[in-house]
């Protein structure tokens, strides 16, 4: 029996939970399930990373405290995971005292333990706030230092700060890679870290001073820690007490960290440093997966293209009336269709398409068969006739289940389910081949029962080899078979490996179809209503060539309205529609700075309401100094296509103001209006 810890990222609450967030944490609650089915203890946590200067902006942005914004938004990630079945045993909050308490006193072990592990010194830099993390100008993209990432302008940081060195951990690290292969899964990505870590390994500035909304360093509350330091111990402190530390931690045999690929670095190189510098044990396994995305693209508020799982399961769950089933479906078809650990696009109609094929039209229309065959020839009961060796001598039915499990030890929930369908279709092919009607009308009373009972087994197996991704409609399906609801015991081995030879008099229920097939209408209708409506936002890769009908006035780009503005519209009326098409929106200016060699253009990141400013170049150099700006709130034009001014400098927008070049006014709004809200 192991002692199983799995965990999800926490996640940043300036968005709300999406299908990419929602991701991991399914993952992570079937890789529990499958170690719970095992016997196994388990512990499942999940949470929220609440701190950090993102978060702050955020908040203030909208005009709420950081306390009151972090609540509210925690609340609707612990709503989203219960609405998709997902039962994690803890759910940590990084602003709760007792992960405060804990991360202060994480930071204290290393100094006590390794006192020159942490020093005061004093940083310059770039920093992304998108990423909350420091860039060299390597890491960004030039002219302009423009984050690869979010591509959005980076800020200059000068403060003094707390460093953790790093350094130390280069060959350590490199050691670890070695001796424990499975430290970093997949493969191809434990080569890119250690490729990362070979190149060596500077000191980490690990706290901050410009800003407040953070957990105070011990000992000099001037300084807040660096968010990723704050939210990488989430692992360690939500265990509380010393019991809980040596069950899941000290005497743990498996401590898995399913990330993103984009996060693997700060798992996989500063989190074991900051381990090791603390003298404790490191987690078993860093898993990392891909990203999922939407029609090509990666899905993000900013893109417009986020897919809302809520709504999806909603959706689905009215059209096939159940409960948890619209859920259900999304869980299969994020494990089914993506292999764990690639990218995968998530394709709305595939995932109907799949729903009917694998669910509805496999297992489904298996067990209806069995059971009203059973209702017609063994009077509704499991009949008393031996179950048939040749089914399970059959390779392509007697080995699934044994695939499957090992799928599951594998990270590879795609081919455990690959594998529970192909015990489904071996079960069909041989209801149609033995064609147990025809043995009743010869009287085969016998044969009749070794057929039916050993479908019903086979119909027992998948009930349990389906929990973890479907544990509603695995209740269900077990119902129907006469069987109580599957309840994991400790210690106890339910996956199926052996034969199952089901209880003879057992009674059936049968019921209302397991999974009804979502018709051709009905389809259409649901993707209709579902397929998020992408507007004209900016793209993330910046198009070759700009297009010129939306090119700015040659007066300057990026602000409108020169005197008389004399464009081919004016004096002329356009109609109500081609006014409404303008995505015009309240834009606040977090940063701003002059762009080299263009003596009007200012480069300014402005938050328009999506999780990253936007960048805008703007002709306003003759009129304003670049601090001036900063703070203000404008007046966007959000849906103009990006347009590039010079090799990696591109403005995702416009700003409205009126006037000559060298004495602009900008078109403002009243009061506090949130950025991101709409003019009409
Ligand atoms: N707060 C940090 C994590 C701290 S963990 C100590 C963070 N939060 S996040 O909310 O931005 O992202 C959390 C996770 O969601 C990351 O693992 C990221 O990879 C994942 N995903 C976000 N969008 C995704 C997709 N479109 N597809 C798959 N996963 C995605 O980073």
């Amino acid at each position: 029996m192991s002692r199983y810890y799995v965990t999800t990222p926490i996640y940043y609450v300036n968005d709300v939970p999406h299908l990419g967030t929602s991701y991991t944490t399914i993952a992570a609650d079937a890789f529990r399930r499958y170690r719970q089915l095992r016997g196994d203890v388990t512990r499942m946590l999940t949470g929220t990373d609440e701190h950090g200067l993102k978060l702050e902006r955020e908040a203030r942005a909208r005009g709420t405290e950081p306390a009151a914004f972090v609540d509210a938004m925690s609340a609707r990630f612990r709503a989203a995971w219960q609405e998709l079945e997902i039962e994690p045993d803890d759910f940590i909050r990084t602003t709760e005292g007792r992960h405060q308490a804990q991360a202060a006193a994480f930071w204290e072990r290393i100094k006590a333990l390794n006192p020159d592990d942490i020093y005061l010194g004093h940083y310059e830099g770039w920093y992304c706030v998108g990423c909350e993390e420091l860039k060299t100008e390597k890491e960004l993209e030039q002219p302009g230092n423009i984050c690869p990432l979010h591509k959005t302008q980076v800020e200059r940081v000068k403060e003094p700060s707390y460093f953790f060195r790093l350094s130390r951990f280069e060959q350590p690290l490199l050691e670890h890679y070695r001796k424990h292969p499975g430290f970093i899964q997949p493969e191809t990505r434990r080569n890119e870290v250690t490729s990362f870590v070979e190149g060596g390994l500077r000191d980490l500035s690990i706290s901050r001073t410009s800003f407040n909304w953070g957990i105070p360093v011990p000992g000099d509350p001037k300084h807040v820690m660096y968010v990723w330091f704050d939210a990488l111990t989430n692992y360690w402190t939500a265990l509380q007490d010393g019991d809980e530390h040596k069950k899941f931690w000290s005497e743990a045999t498996e401590i898995v960290h399913l990330v993103g690929k984009d996060i693997l670095r700060f798992h996989a190189v500063y989190w074991p440093a900051f381990l090791m510098s603390a003298n404790l044990a490191l987690p078993t396994t860093i898993f990392a997966h891909g990203f999922l995305t939407y029609g090509g693209q990666k899905m993000s508020k900013s893109l417009r293209n986020a897919v809302d799982p809520l709504a999806i399961a909603r959706e689905l769950g009215a059209a096939i009336q159940g409960d948890k089933a619209g859920a259900e479906v999304v869980r299969y078809q994020l494990l089914r269709a993506v292999s764990f650990g690639q990218d995968g696009d998530f394709d709305l109609a595939a995932m109907v398409e799949r729903y009917n094929a694998d669910l509805g039209k496999n297992i489904g229309n298996l067990l209806a068969r069995t059971l009203g065959l059973c209702v017609k020839l063994t009077d509704g009961k499991v009949p008393a006739a031996p179950v048939d060796p040749e089914f399970f001598r059959d390779a392509a039915a007697g080995s699934p289940v044994w695939e499957a499990e090992l799928a599951w030890k594998r990270f590879e929930p795609h081919r455990a389910l690959a594998e529970t369908l192909a015990l489904s279709t071996a079960a069909n092919v041989y209801v149609d081949r033995t064609a147990p009607w025809a043995e009743a009308k010869a009287g085969n009373t016998a044969r009749v029962g070794t057929i039916l009972r050993t479908l019903l087994g086979v119909l027992e197996r998948i009930s349990v080899m389906i929990w973890p991704v479907l544990p509603s409609k695995s209740m269900e399906m077990r119902r129907q078979l006469g069987l109580g609801p599957i309840e994991p015991k400790v210690g106890v081995d339910a996956w199926p490996f052996a034969t199952a030879e089901p209880t003879p008099g057992r009674v059936l229920a049968p019921g209302s179809s397991l999974f009804p097939t979502i018709d051709e209408d009905r389809a259409r209708a649901l993707l209709e209503k579902l397929t998020p409506r992408v507007d004209s936002g900016p793209p993330l890769a910046p198009p070759t060539t700009p297009s010129v009908s939306v090119a700015p006035p040659s007066s300057g780009p990026a602000t409108s309205a020169s005197p008389g503005a004399s464009s081919a519209t004016a004096g002329m009326s356009i109609a109500y529609e081609t006014f409404a098409a303008v995505d015009l929106r309240v834009g606040l200016v977090v940063a701003c700075e002059r762009v080299l060699k263009k003596d009007k253009l200012l480069k300014l990141a402005v938050d328009v309401g999506e999780p990253q400013p936007r960048t805008i170049v703007a002709g306003l150099a003759l009129s304003f100094e670049p601090e001036a700006l900063v703070g203000r709130r404008v007046v966007v034009v959000a849906n103009l296509a990006p347009r590039e001014f010079g090799k990696g400098l591109v403005s995702h927008g416009m700003l409205l103001a009126a006037g000559p070049s060298e004495k602009l006014i900008l078109a403002t709004v009243d009061g506090d209006a949130a950025p991101g809200t709409k003019l009409k």
